[in-house]
Order: structure tokens, then sequence, then C-alpha cells
């Protein structure tokens, strides 16, 4: 089976891109990082990039030019933002419209929008008192953090918690959620049937098996 093509953009330190890089590395998966593009050259991810062999691509912020240059190079199906700080200039959204997935670390629509990444959204999660926070995986258009939502993970927010630690329990989580989106979209590409549609159905059925070894009713509950 031919794998799907995928490239990661990542600005920081690449723990989402690095479990991509061990899904794609199992005998199995539908898709392969054949790419992986910063906007900083001194962006722990591309270390990873390197460690595993994977191109790798350093562009100029909002260069759209080139950033579709090298998707088209590399005959890219399939973009992965993993904490990539830079919006996506217009014209590579509308050449991979639906074929741009982005991870955040909270669910949204609650915890997104501009200035809303990184330590800022933990911080506002754990402001506002919510119990309950998450991951999310959803395909990136025009506006930040809007596009259709593919998957969704809950978290608990514990009293104590800092940025940090809620930033660590959530991140546990994304290194599942994410892989196993991307092989979902990987599989329906791959049977060309690309719609939203069909990877709904999918969600609901793999985020249950994302933790089989943890008790989620007890893992759910704050203490
Ligand atoms: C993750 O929390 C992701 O949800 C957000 O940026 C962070 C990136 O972390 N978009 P890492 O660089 O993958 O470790």
């Amino acid at each position: 089976m031919p794998r799907i093509p995928i490239a990661v953009l990542a600005s920081g330190q690449g723990s989402n891109l690095q479990a991509l890089l061990e899904w794609a590395a199992t005998d199995d998966a539908a898709g392969r990082v054949v790419l992986v593009v910063s906007n900083r050259a001194d962006a722990g991810a591309l270390v990873r990039a390197r460690a595993a062999g994977v191109q790798l691509a350093v562009l100029a912020d909002g260069d759209g030019d080139a950033l579709l240059d090298k998707l088209r190079e590399h005959r890219i199906r399939l973009v992965v933002l993993a904490g990539y700080l830079r919006k996506i200039p217009a014209p590579v959204i509308e050449a991979f419209r639906g074929s741009i997935l982005n991870i955040h670390p909270a669910l949204l629509p609650a915890f997104g929008g501009p200035g809303m990444y990184g330590h800022h959204v933990h911080e506002a999660v754990i402001a506002s008192g919510v119990k309950v926070s998450g991951a999310t995986v959803h395909i990136v258009d025009e506006q930040y953090d809007k596009g259709p939502i593919m998957a969704q993970f809950p978290v608990p927010v514990r009293p104590g918690d800092s940025a940090e630690t809620l930033a660590e329990r959530v991140l546990e989580v994304e290194h599942r959620l994410l892989p196993a989106v991307v092989s979902a979209f990987c599989r329906r590409l791959d049977a060309e049937e690309p719609t939203p549609a069909g990877l709904y159905v999918a969600a609901d059925q793999f985020v249950l098996s994302l933790f089989p070894e943890k008790d989620l009713d007890a893992a759910l509950v704050a203490d």
C-alpha cells in the first residue's frame, strides 16, 4: 500500500512531531512524514526531523510561494500543523483545502483564536475555572482555530494545576490523538474518501480506544 506523504510544520520542541514519526515508523502506518518545515532555525522539531532522516526546510514567515513549492516538490497530500506558530498563507490553504490539520491544546471553540497558543491557552483555562480541558484536532481554514473539528479528547483540570502541569497532561493526550486522527485521515485519502463526514464517524470509534490501558472514568474525575 503506498503511504500518504505528510508534511509537518512545527515551531517548537516538536513532541507532537515525534509522536507522528513514531507512528509513521510502524509497519502498517498509512502515511509517512517526508518533510518537516519550521519558521525557526533553532526549533527542537528540526533536531528530531534530522534524527529521523526526514527532509527539512526553514522558511521565512509568510513566504507562501516557497512553502507551496516545497509541498509540491515532495508531493505532499496531508499537511499537519504541530505547534506551528505562524499563519498559513491563503494560497497554501486554497491549494490544500481540507487537507491541513492542526492540533490545539484545549477544547475548541473555547480557548482558541489569535493569541491563544502555548502557555497562554493553559493559563486562560486555569483562570476561567473550568474543570475540563483537552485537545482538539481540526481542519485549518482562513480563520485561526475555527475550521471543522475532527476529534477531541478531554483532560481534567486539577486543583493546584499550573500552566506547566496542565500542558504536560494535555500533551500526553495530544501524542495519542494526533497520530490517531492522521492515521484515519490517511486511510481515507488512500481510499479516495477524503470527506470530513467519513472522519467524523471514525472519530467516534477511535477516540474510545486512545487509552485502552486506562480506566477512563477514573482518569477523568478531578481530585
Ligand atoms: C502543543 O500543545 C500543540 O497543541 C500546540 O503547540 C504545542 C506544540 O508542542 N499547537 P510540541 O512542539 O509538539 O511539543
